[in-house]
C-alpha cells in the first residue's frame, strides 16, 4: 500500500472512531475464502468495508477499532508467515507486516480470536458490529458475548449496547476522497476504452460471449482483477432482459446490442452501458427509441447538482421517456394524465441510477427522515435510463424486440457535476462512425 493510502485509511479509522467515541468497539471480520468446486476457491475478493478501513487484502483477518484504548486503537487478526503455505499460495503480511506495512498498532494471530476478543470486548460498553451479514462470523460474536456474561460473576462485564456499525461507516463511504476518485477514475477509463473496442470489434454473426471476451481482455490487461459485476452483453430482445448474463447467443444484423460492463481497479466499480447496432447503422425504430434515451439521460445527468434531491435525475428522465413514447405512438392521452398513471412504466421498469464506488451498488442511504437524500460533493451515481420493449409487448410489432439504455458515471462536484465515463460514445454519429471504421 502506498504511503497516501496508508495515510488515508488511517484517516477513515480516525474518522469512524470519532463517531464511536469513548468506551466503544468495532468489529469487521474480512470476506470469507469460498469454495467454486472441489478444492478450487472464487478468486478472492476482500469485503468492501474491510478493505475501507485496512487497505488489507488478505483472508482469515478481522479488525477491531477500540478508541482511546491505551495498547492501541487498531488491532489486527491475521494469519502468521508460513513459509510452507507461502510457496504453495502466495505471500502474506504476518504479524510485524501487519503493523509495519498496514499501519496496524497491534497485531494478533487470527487463532487466537476466541481467546482475545472477549477481553477487548471486556473493555467496552458499545459493539459497533453489522449484525445479519456473515451468519457464521454473528455466531463467534454472539459466542463472545456469552462468555463475557457467563464470567460476570468474576467481575466481567459486556458490551451493553450493539450498533449496526454500517449505518455509521457507509455514510462515509459515500462521500469519496481524492485518491478514491483516482481509482474510480482508472476503473472508468478503462471500462470506456473496453467499451469502445467492442463497438469496433462487433461484427453479425459473432456470438455475444465473443464481445464479453473482449472486454475481459481490455480489462485484464489494464491491472484489472475482474469486471465490478458480471458482463451483460444482449444481441436483440435479450437487450430487455435488465440483468442478462447468460451471452450464449448469435448476434443478428439488424439487431441491436446492449452491453453493460464495468471495471474494478483495486476494489473500485466503473458502471458503463451502451446499446449500439450489430451491423453498421440504427433503423428508423431503433433511432426514434434511442434518441428518446439519450435525451432522458443527457436531461437526468443535467439534474446532477449539488443541493439537489437524489430523485430529480430519475424524475427529469421519466418525463422525457413519457414524451417520447407520447411523440411516436406507443403512449396516448396526455403527458401530465400519463405520469400521473406512470405509464412508462412497462418500457422502464426500473430505477435512473444508483450510487456506485467500491461496490457497484454502492452504500449509502438514499433517503433521509422519510425525504429524498439531497446530492452533495463527493458522492458519484450512476444515470441509467432505458427503453424495452419486449419481444411479446401488445404493441404494433415493428417496435418489438428493442432494448436500450445508456449508463454513465457522475461525481457531484461543489459547482456542477464530472462524467467520469464521457469517453464511451453515444451520439448516434459517432456510434456508427466506430461502426463503420471497424467494417
Ligand atoms: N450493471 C448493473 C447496473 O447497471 O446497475
Ligand atoms: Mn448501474
Ligand atoms: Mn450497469
Amino acid at each position: 500500500m502506498d504511503a497516501q493510502m496508508l495515510q488515508e485509511v488511517a484517516e477513515r479509522r480516525k474518522a469512524l472512531m470519532n463517531m464511536m467515541g469513548h468506551g466503544a468497539m468495532a468489529i469487521v471480520p474480512a470476506a470469507e475464502q469460498l469454495l467454486r468446486n472441489r478444492d478450487t476457491e472464487f478468486r478472492y475478493r476482500q469485503d468492501s468495508d474491510f478493505f475501507y478501513l485496512s487497505g488489507f487484502a488478505e483472508p482469515e483477518s478481522v479488525l477491531c477499532l477500540i478508541p482511546g484504548r491505551p495498547e492501541g486503537e487498531y488491532v489486527l487478526f491475521c494469519r502468521p508467515r508460513d513459509r510452507e503455505m507461502e510457496i504453495w499460495n502466495g505471500y502474506r503480511a504476518g504479524l510485524a507486516g501487519a503493523v509495519e506495512c498496514y499501519g496496524a498498532d497491534q497485531a494478533f494471530l487470527v487463532t487466537e480470536l476466541d481467546e482475545r476478543l472477549p477481553e477487548l470486548m471486556a473493555q467496552c460498553d458499545r459493539l459497533y458490529y453489522a449484525l445479519g451479514q456473515r451468519p457464521l462470523f454473528d455466531r463467534r460474536v454472539i459466542g463472545w458475548l456469552n462468555t463475557l456474561r457467563s464470567r460476570s460473576r468474576s467481575g466481567a462485564r459486556a458490551p451493553v449496547e450493539l450498533l449496526m456499525l454500517e449505518h455509521y461507516l457507509h455514510d462515509l463511504r459515500l462521500f469519496k476522497s481524492p485518491e478514491e476518485l483516482k481509482r474510480m477514475r482508472r476503473a472508468a477509463a478503462i471500462s470506456v476504452k473496453a467499451h469502445e473496442r467492442v463497438m469496433r470489434y462487433c461484427r453479425p454473426g459473432m456470438y455475444e460471449y465473443e464481445l464479453e471476451a473482449e472486454l475481459m481482455h481490455e480489462f485484464l490487461r489494464s491491472g484489472c482483477q475482474a469486471p465490478a459485476y458480471n458482463s451483460i452483453v444482449g444481441g436483440g430482445e435479450r437487450g430487455c432482459i435488465l440483468h442478462y448474463v447468460e451471452n450464449r447467443h448469435q448476434l443478428q444484423e439488424g439487431e441491436l446490442v446492449l452491453v453493460d460492463a464495468g471495471a474494478e481497479f483495486e476494489c473500485y466499480a466503473a458502471d458503463i452501458t451502451r446499446t449500439f447496432p450489430v451491423g453498421r447503422r440504427f433503423t428508423g425504430e431503433q433511432r426514434a427509441l434511442y434518441e428518446i434515451v439519450l435525451q432522458a439521460q443527457l436531461e437526468a445527468i443535467a439534474g446532477v447538482l449539488p443541493d439537489r434531491h437524489w430523485n430529480d435525475p430519475h424524475d427529469r428522465a421519466v418525463k422525457v421517456i413519457t414524451q417520447g413514447l407520447l411523440e411516436v405512438g406507443l403512449l396516448s392521452g396526455t403527458l401530465d394524465g400519463l405520469l400521473e398513471q406512470q405509464a412508462y412504466k412497462p418500457f422502464f421498469m426500473h430505477r435512473t441510477g444508483h450510487w456506485l464506488g467500491m461496490d457497484v451498488h454502492d452504500v449509502g442511504d438514499y433517503r433521509v427522515d422519510q425525504v429524498w437524500r439531497v446530492l452533495e460533493p463527493g458522492m458519484v451515481l450512476t444515470v441509467e435510463p432505458g427503453l424495452y420493449i419486449a419481444a411479446d409487448a401488445p404493441v404494433d410489432a415493428r417496435w418489438r424486440g428493442i432494448g436500450i439504455r445508456i449508463e454513465d458515471d457522475v461525481l457531484v462536484l461543489r459547482s456542477g457535476h464530472e462524467v467520469l465515463t464521457q469517453g464511451a460514445p453515444k451520439q448516434i454519429a459517432d456510434i456508427e462512425a466506430l461502426r463503420q471504421e471497424g467494417a
